[in-house]
């Protein structure tokens, strides 16, 4: 299969052209705010198998369905409670997606046959056009091969997908640069699955008591079902390997130029690259948490280029869009954490 590749500098035929292979059941590489989706129609089943087929994605890790409208609720979930109603009226549309009883004639393999579908209302303008163009929603995982670093670029989709689907629009770098926050709300209590642009904090200030799934932090043990499937693959995962670093500045430099060695590199904040012996890569400057959400996924994919062997990742504090950070380069590292001391 050729690849087409569509533009925004081509303005409305474009998203014409995408509309109609969405509405014809093929596969479309869409950007959104967030990283860039593998979109196909919600409610065309077999659509929906090819989206598993081109990522190499596990069948029972369920997709976001993104909306450009809140009148397309009804035909998604049973229901929109309160709390519902609140995060779309704070955060909507925007990179925050909510898990909720899902409506019967949505397919069982868009959420892997929960109960449950995830849905999502994207800011990007484009993927809103492509939606309303399309006249449906869509379902969409990140447009990656499934264990690869997230696409921030319609070049990173290319890298992985050219081939595999019918088109890719390009639409320039992805904002936030990590994917959407996950929140259940067919709990009792408002849950985190997946830490993203919105914060918890946010979160919390809008619902009140938010738990946070023990996934978003730790490894799961052997056995241990987790809330969203998605969080138990190792995910986001470089081919070199990724130990996380934890420490003061001074501790983390003096342990990576410690080990210096062969094919060996830091992921590292702006300020530290003056002071390492080794290949340094920094991924943003440190407590600027925005900055690096942005850049990480890009980061990640330059490593593999570079055939390192060993990278010493510095760990950012867990606060703010950096719970974010850490938790997809906790994935990229598969949990491996040295710790200096508390400060980061
Ligand atoms: O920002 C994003 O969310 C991007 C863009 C394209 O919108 N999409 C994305 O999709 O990251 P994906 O498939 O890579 O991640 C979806 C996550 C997975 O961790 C999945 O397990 C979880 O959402 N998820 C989807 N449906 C769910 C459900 N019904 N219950 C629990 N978790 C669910
Ligand atoms: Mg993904």
């Amino acid at each position: 299969m050729i690849t087409q590749l569509l533009s925004s500098r081509n303005g409305q035929e474009d998203i014409q052209i995408a509309a109609r292979i969405l509405r014809a059941g093929g596969l479309v590489a869409i950007p959104t705010e967030t990283v860039y989706g593998l979109a196909a129609d919600a409610f065309n089943p077999e659509a929906i198998r090819n989206i598993f087929k081109a990522k190499g994605r596990p069948q029972d890790n369920p997709l976001i369905v993104h909306i450009a409208d809140l009148d397309a609720l009804p035909m998604l979930v049973t229901s929109f409670p309160e709390s519902a109603r609140k995060l779309a009226a704070a955060f909507w549309p925007g990179p925050l997606t909510m898990v909720l009883p899902k409506a019967e004639q949505v397919p069982g393999e868009v959420s892997a046959w929960l109960s449950t579908v995830a849905v999502r209302f994207p800011s990007h303008p484009i993927v809103r056009q492509i939606i309303l163009a399309a006249g449906t929603p869509l379902a969409a995982p990140s447009a990656n091969l499934s264990g690869c670093p997230s696409p921030t670029s319609a070049e990173h989709v290319f890298a992985d997908l050219s081939g595999r689907i019918d088109a890719i629009f390009d639409g320039g770098v992805c904002d936030v640069g990590v994917e959407s926050t996950v929140i259940a709300l067919n709990t009792p209590v408002p849950t985190l699955l997946r830490p993203g642009g919105v914060t918890l904090e946010q979160l919390q200030e809008v619902v009140g008591e938010v738990l946070v799934a023990p996934a978003v932090l730790n490894q799961l043990k052997d056995g241990e079902v987790a809330a969203s499937p998605g969080m138990k693959y190792k995910h986001y995962a470089p081919k070199c390997h990724v130990i996380l670093v934890k420490g003061s500045t001074e501790q983390y430099i003096a342990y990576v130029n410690a080990h210096q060695g062969e094919n060996v590199a830091a992921l590292c904040y702006e300020e530290d690259v003056k002071y390492l012996l080794v290949d340094a890569i920094p991924f943003g400057k440190k407590e600027h948490y925005d900055e690096m959400a942005h850049e990480l996924f890009d980061r990640l994919r330059e490593l593999d280029q570079e055939h390192f062997s060993t990278v010493y990742a510095r760990c950012p504090d867990p606060k703010g869009v950096g719970l974010a950070v850490y938790n997809r380069l906790i994935r990229a590292a598969g949990f491996e954490v040295i710790t200096l001391g508390d400060e980061t």
